[in-house]
């Protein structure tokens, strides 16, 4: 007999085991015993933010098994597995249908009559195989629950990049990762539309929709991609770029993980886009948060090759400075694609080629770009200017906020036409591209047009106003000679001007200004500890910058009254002097008055504390003998290699700096410069030079040269080789001065005496009778009998020295000064004696 209660109670069980069962549904695993049924789901462990199970796209007739938002209302699919062998029918026309993992470890997708439309087979032997949905949206097939991983359903994505998925490729496991879109919203099978990780010259990411490029985000720059500038303006997420041996690959997390955002590739109509979404629950929708293209400059190269895309232009294409249209019919109907060739080609090989700063850039292809991160902002416009086929360089790393100051930030060179350049308003980055010389000019005579036409006539007047005063001070100072020389102290360059060469306004260097807080919070506040010493201009202190970069601080007197351009100008100037053996200025501070330069931090002082003051340590040969090379090529390179032609006027050992390997390095060179011409500047107090090391002419006369420099030179070696100050071209017996003695010995053929005791005979006798030979030329009176910098280099090499020229006599300035004056006396002696203060003049 049945009564109703039995019955009940078995559709209460019933009702019971279904809830249990539907409870059971809600796992994350399938192991080989319990595939994965069409009518169930499986759900992420943690927090459940993903479905996994099978699915028919609305208004299609297949059934596919897929990775979908638990959260969403919305069914919102992000992963496929069989998006290109659907099951035929929809998901209740397939009730059998399975995803199974085997003993074996396969992992596979069955339709209702058992047919496997989908299997991944791992490429090692699982003991216990698991499948499981992470919760981040990974598939992962792996053995046992939280083994090793077999496989990954994100090596594998369909069109939708979630957090913390990789786009590119890696190495290593040797994936290739791309999004691309559904064919359409009920077709998940693969679209037109790719989002694609390119990995030539420096990487980046392309979309591309059928054939055709449609968006190119630019090379990663340090914190974004330079073609989507408006990174900064994100909250909330981060973004990696890894770009290694291992791995190119791009991807990006969610700080809260309540919000829902992925990246997205779709095909609409003829069009197809890359967007970020983000899930409003409250409005049960997809915000659209960023999406590109967005407009006509984000097109793939719509102004060709050296054309510019400005969206903020009427029309947006215009060609880069320098270049003029390719096809200018075309381009007259707004058809920029043919692009733009330059107006002057480049010379590379005579070095005259300069750099034509673009800023805001998001930089051009750089598929067929060269990379190199070792390099810094500088070294890059070696490089690039080295290279005759380089077109521009950027710098491949604007994190670091450097500006080629700091450590290497990478360099990125172009060495065809530059292709897909477009600017923004105030993103993007700078770009320097390299143009002829003549273009640049132009560029600069046009900006500066008006300016010029105001600043000419004023120049008219400052010119024969100083040229008057200027032959009033020749006047004076000649008349003032005669009746004081040898007094006491007196310029000595008043009448001859700059001698260098080459333009000061190059567009392509930016000038590295510190600010005021910055140096004084390296230097604790030009604290007296950190006082290295007192230049000619002012003291010099050590500090120590944020990034733990160790720097000299020389501050000017603010008796230099350059006008700021000019300053800035001349700072610039020398900033791009750079050589190994020349102490290398960093930047400069401006604070009103306040003047300072920022260079290089040598460990090692300098050599006049090493040659004359250190007693404890003596320099061996070969150390003297390599700073001897050093100061050799430095000062060659100032003279006649960089393209400015600096003569230093001021060289002496306290002016030659040592670093951590003893390596020498020339300093204060250039400052001359910084202190503006004398013409412009009477009013200011001057640097002249060092008694000891001053050829006769210079101090004579004032007339300095190359020449000039070479007779310091000289002294320097000979101090060098002797350890021996030179007392001074204006000591009281030409025998205490060390030319003299140098040239005493020489007559007597006992050069090899002048050798530094120090050394204790250990030495080189070539190398010391080749240095002092070569010292001795170099010190000669006549200007013209002293050999230039290239000829010294080369005796230095020359294995013989007995092949050299004979030396005369040496210029003793204090000699000519002494006959000329009959008041000398030498009580004044011990003040020429102190020798190496560099002797300011006011007036
Ligand atoms: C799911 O389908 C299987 C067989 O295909 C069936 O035995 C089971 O009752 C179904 N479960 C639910 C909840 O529909
Ligand atoms: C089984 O299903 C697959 C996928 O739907 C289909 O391609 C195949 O023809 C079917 N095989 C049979 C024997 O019905
Ligand atoms: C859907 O596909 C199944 C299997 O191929 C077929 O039997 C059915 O007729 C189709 N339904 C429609 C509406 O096309
Ligand atoms: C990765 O795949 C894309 C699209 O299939 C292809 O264009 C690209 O060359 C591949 N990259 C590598 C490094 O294989
Ligand atoms: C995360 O976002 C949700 C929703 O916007 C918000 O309520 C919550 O406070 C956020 N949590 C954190 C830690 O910011
Ligand atoms: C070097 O460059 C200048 C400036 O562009 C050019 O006028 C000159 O012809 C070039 N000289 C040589 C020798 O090529
Ligand atoms: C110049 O650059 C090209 C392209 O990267 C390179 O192939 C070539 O070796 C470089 N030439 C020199 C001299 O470095
Ligand atoms: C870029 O520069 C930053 C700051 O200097 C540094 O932390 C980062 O590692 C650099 N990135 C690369 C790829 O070199």
């Amino acid at each position: 007999m049945a009564s109703p209660q039995p019955r009940l109670l078995c559709v209460l069980l019933c009702l019971l085991s279904h809830l249990a069962a539907g409870h059971a549904i809600a796992r994350d695993t399938i192991t080989p015993g319990s595939p994965l049924a069409a009518n169930e789901t499986l759900v992420s462990g943690g927090d459940g933010n993903f479905a996994m199970g099978f699915f028919t796209p609305p208004g299609a007739n297949s059934t596919y098994l897929g990775v979908w938002y638990n959260k969403v209302s919305l069914r919102t699919v992000v992963w496929v597995a069989n998006r290109e062998a659907p099951i035929a029918g929809t998901v209740e026309d397939n009730p059998g249908a399975t995803l199974s993992v085997s003993a074996g470890g396969t992992l596979a997708v069955a339709a209702g009559n058992r047919t496997v439309v989908w299997s991944v087979q791992p490429a090692v032997r699982l003991a216990s195989p698991t499948a499981r949905i992470l919760d981040n949206g990974n598939l992962v097939l792996a053995n046992g629950v939280g083994g090793a991983v077999a496989w990954e359903g994100f090596d594998y994505p369909t069109d939708t990049l979630l957090p913390e998925m990789k786009l590119g490729i890696d190495y290593v496991k040797r994936k290739n990762r791309t999004l691309t879109s559904w064919k359409s919203p009920s077709d998940p099978s693969p679209g037109p539309v790719a989002m694609v990780m390119d990995t030539n010259g420096d990487p980046q990411v392309f979309i591309w929709n059928g054939g055709e490029k449609v968006w190119r985000s630019g090379p990663w720059d340090g914190f974004q991609f330079t073609g989507v500038p408006d990174t900064a303006t994100y909250s909330g997420f981060t973004f990696s770029f890894i770009n290694n041996a291992q791995e190119v690959t791009y991807s990006f997390q969610v700080h809260n993980a309540s919000i829902i955002s992925h990246l997205g590739v779709v095909s609409t109509g003829n069009y197809g886009l890359l967007q970020r979404s983000t899930w409003v629950e409250a409005a049960r929708t997809w915000n659209l948060y960023w999406y590109a293209p967005k407009d006509q400059c984000d097109a793939v190269s719509p102004c060709g090759p050296n054309g510019v895309c400005d969206t903020n232009n009427l029309p947006v294409c215009s060609c880069l400075h320098g270049f003029t249209p390719k096809t200018p019919s075309a381009w007259a109907l707004r058809d920029g694609r043919d692009g733009c060739v330059r107006s002057t080609p480049l010379d590379c090989r005579n070095g005259t080629d300069r750099f034509l700063t673009v800023r805001h850039a998001k930089v051009p292809d750089t598929e067929r770009s060269v990379v190199d991160m070792s390099l810094t902002l500088d070294q890059c416009r070696l490089a690039c200017l080295r290279n005759c086929s380089c077109t521009a360089y950027a710098s491949a790393n604007v994190s670091g906020g450097g500006r080629g100051a700091g450590a290497g930030n990478g360099c990125v060179m172009w060495t065809t036409g530059l292709t897909d350049l477009r600017v923004y308003p105030d993103f993007g980055q700078d770009l320097f591209v390299r143009l002829a010389a003549a273009d640049l000019e132009e560029s600069a005579s046009k900006s500066r047009k008006a300016r010029i036409i105001i600043a000419v006539g004023a120049s008219v007047a400052a010119l024969v106003f100083l040229l008057a005063v200027a032959g009033l001070l020749i006047w004076s100072r000649r008349k003032r000679l005669r009746r004081t020389a040898g007094s006491s102290k007196w310029s000595g360059s008043r009448s001859t001007g700059r001698r260098y060469e080459g333009s000061s306004h190059d567009d392509d260097l930016e000038l590295p200004i510190f600010d005021l807080g910055t140096i004084a919070a390296a230097t604790d506040g030009f604290s007296i500890n950190n006082k290295l010493g007192e230049g000619g201009f002012g003291p010099v202190y050590k500090g120590k910058l944020e990034d733990g970069m160790e720097i000299a601080v020389k501050t000017l007197s603010k008796t230099s009254a350059q006008g700021l351009d000019e300053f800035k100008n001349e700072v610039l100037l020398i900033a791009k002097l750079q050589h190994r053996n020349l102490v290398r200025l960093l930047g400069c501070s401006i604070s009103g008055q306040e003047r300072m330069l920022v260079y290089e931090y040598m460990a090692n002082k300098s050599l006049d504390y090493f040659l004359f003051e250190k007693a404890n340590v003596v320099l061996d040969w070969q150390v003297r003998y390599r700073i001897i090379e050093g100061i050799t090529r430095g000062l060659l390179y100032l003279h006649q290699d960089s393209r400015y032609r600096i003569i230093h006027r001021d060289l002496k050992a306290a002016n030659v700096l040592l670093d951590k390997e003893m390596t020498p390095k020339i300093s204060d060179f250039g400052m001359a410069r910084i202190f503006g011409n004398e013409e412009t500047e009477i009013n200011t107090r001057k640097v002249v030079g060092t008694y000891g090391y001053m050829s006769p002419e210079y101090a004579m006369d004032g007339i300095f040269s190359v020449k000039s420099d070479v007779f310091s030179y000289g002294v320097l070696l000979l101090e060098i080789v002797s350890g021996r100050r030179n007392r001074g071209a204006y000591s009281c017996s030409n025998n205490q001065s060390l030319l003299g003695h140098a040239w005493s010995l020489w007559n007597e053929e006992k050069s090899i005496e002048l050798a530094d005791e120090k050394m204790e005979g250990s030495f080189n006798p070539d190398e010391v009778l080749k240095c002092v030979r070569v010292g001795l030329l170099c010190v000669q009176e006549n200007p013209d009998d002293r050999p230039l910098m290239c000829q010294v280099l080369l005796m230095l090499a020359s294995p013989d020295a007995a092949s050299l020229p004979t030396p005369k006599q040496p210029g003793f300035a204090a000699r000519r000064v002494l006959m000329e004056t009959d008041t000398s006396s030498t009580k004044d002696c011990s003040v020429f004696d102190s020798a190496t203060i560099t002797m300011l003049e006011g007036r």
